[in-house]
């Protein structure tokens, strides 16, 4: 090594600069997570200057002088250097993030809900007034997907992303599995232990993981969806029938979505339980873990795992977007300057498992492969169009449906043709 190489100055350290003045709107799971992280780690540069809450009944962790009511205060206070939005009603939390960037406000949310519904207005607003929003913890709680796909496949084609991104369910899903545990009682344990939604049924219809497909499929191929037009079937109808099918074939049920662009160029997104084999490394993700497999065109397969959900987890994200945000870090949606269009005129093979035969009906299956009387389900291929036209009614007359198999183009008999290079899920 060369002399003046060893030799030369020591860096100058930093001076520590001072701490960042955070204004939290909302004290649930999320906002009483990041508060305890700050309060261990009082060296992160971060000091929550103001609180505000909605209920000034409500009995709370931290003294009554630390709370305030007005959200609307903290819009305007310019000693705040970051604005972090942890509350659940997420029209309530579109005005307050629209009206922060529209004063040009650095903002963090976790709001998926909100986020999956207005983004594309609230990429504008950043655009216009300078404002910059972060949202790591909205998506997958402490895995660093949204900067994984912003930063580093912002330029780089991704051919597919599958991932467990609830949870809840799959905590639900893992006590079926393994302990034998009855939906009821799995989901009550989801509750006790903070990782559901205030309202559950957002977790166990599938609701919360397709708001988090809509922002993945925004920084993964730059597509804006309305969540609508996702397909998501949820486990409310899940039964020890299904679980026990799934393990006679080696298999576990896990809720999963799927991003997917097709050989046209097209890309799909659809949230469904789906079999997973042991090849797949979703297969060992479970309780509250979250995974996501990606599969770039150059990079090939990786894989990210977990916590997804609680207090701290999600805490941790909301604290990366905060040091990001310091470093002047924003997110550069850079495939949205040319975005796919979303296909849905696509078959999928599913399991469908209802006492009510008119859904059979409805579904209108183009191939059976496997139908069994006694236990009620049939196994075959339908269009996609109808599982989306159809879910409300398939979840209002309990029906369970997962993913058996690959999507393949319409009338395209016994011919998978969008199996991608691993195929594993
Ligand atoms: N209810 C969500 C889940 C919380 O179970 O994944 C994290 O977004």
């Amino acid at each position: 090594m060369p002399t003046d190489v060893v030799s030369a100055a020591p860096l100058t350290p930093i001076a520590p600069a001072r701490p960042w003045h955070i204004g939290l709107i909302g004290f649930g799971c999320v906002g009483q997570g990041l508060y305890d992280i700050l309060q261990q780690h009082p060296a992160s540069g971060f000091v929550v200057a103001r609180i505000v809450v909605k209920n000034p009944a409500k009995a709370r962790t931290l003294p009554a002088e630390r709370f305030e009511f007005d959200a609307d205060a903290l819009l305007v206070d310019d000693s705040l250097d970051v604005l972090v939005e942890l509350i659940d009603d997420a029209n309530a939390a579109f005005a307050l993030v629209a009206a922060a960037l529209l004063r040009g406000r650095r903002v963090v949310t976790a709001n998926k809900a909100m986020l999956a519904r207005h983004l594309p207005a609230l990429v504008a607003l950043q655009r216009a007034h300078g404002g910059t929003l972060l949202y790591e913890a909205a998506v997958c709680g402490s895995i660093p997907i949204i900067r994984t796909l912003d930063a580093y496949f912002g330029t780089e084609p991704l051919r597919r992303l599958t991932g467990i991104l609830n949870g809840s369910s799959n905590y639900v899903l893992t006590r079926m599995g393994e302990g034998g545990t009855d939906y009821g009682p799995a989901l009550a344990q989801a509750q006790q232990l903070g990782f559901a939604e205030t309202d559950p049924s957002l977790d166990m219809g599938a609701f919360d993981p397709r708001s988090k497909a809509v922002l993945l499929a925004a920084h993964a191929y730059g597509l804006f969806l309305d969540p609508e037009q996702v397909l998501n079937l949820g486990i409310e109808g899940i039964s020890a029938t299904d679980i026990a099918f799934a393990a006679s074939r080696g298999q576990k049920i896990k809720v999963v979505a799927g991003l997917q662009r097709l050989p046209d160029g097209r890309v799909t997104a659809l949230v469904t339980p789906q079999l997973v084999g042991p090849e797949s490394p979703l297969f060992g993700v479970d309780e509250e873990f979250n995974g996501v497999v990606l599969e770039a065109d150059f990079a090939g397969e990786q894989f990210l795992r977990g916590r997804g959900a609680g207090g701290h987890p999600t805490g941790s994200a909301v604290l990366a977007d905060l040091a990001a945000l310091r470093q002047g870090f924003a997110y550069h949606y850079a495939k949205t300057a040319a975005p796919p269009t979303h296909a849905t005129d696509l078959e999928i093979e599913i399991y469908l498992r209802t006492d009510e035969p008119r859904l059979i009906d409805l579904l209108d299956f183009s191939e059976v492969s496997e139908e069994a009387d006694e236990d009620g389900y049939v196994v075959g291929y339908v269009a996609l169009a109808h599982l989306i036209a159809h879910r409300d009614l398939l979840r209002e007359y309990g029906a369970f449906i997962m993913r058996t198999g690959q999507l393949r183009p319409i009338g395209e008999a016994a011919t998978p043709v969008l199996e991608t290079a691993s195929g594993r899920v």
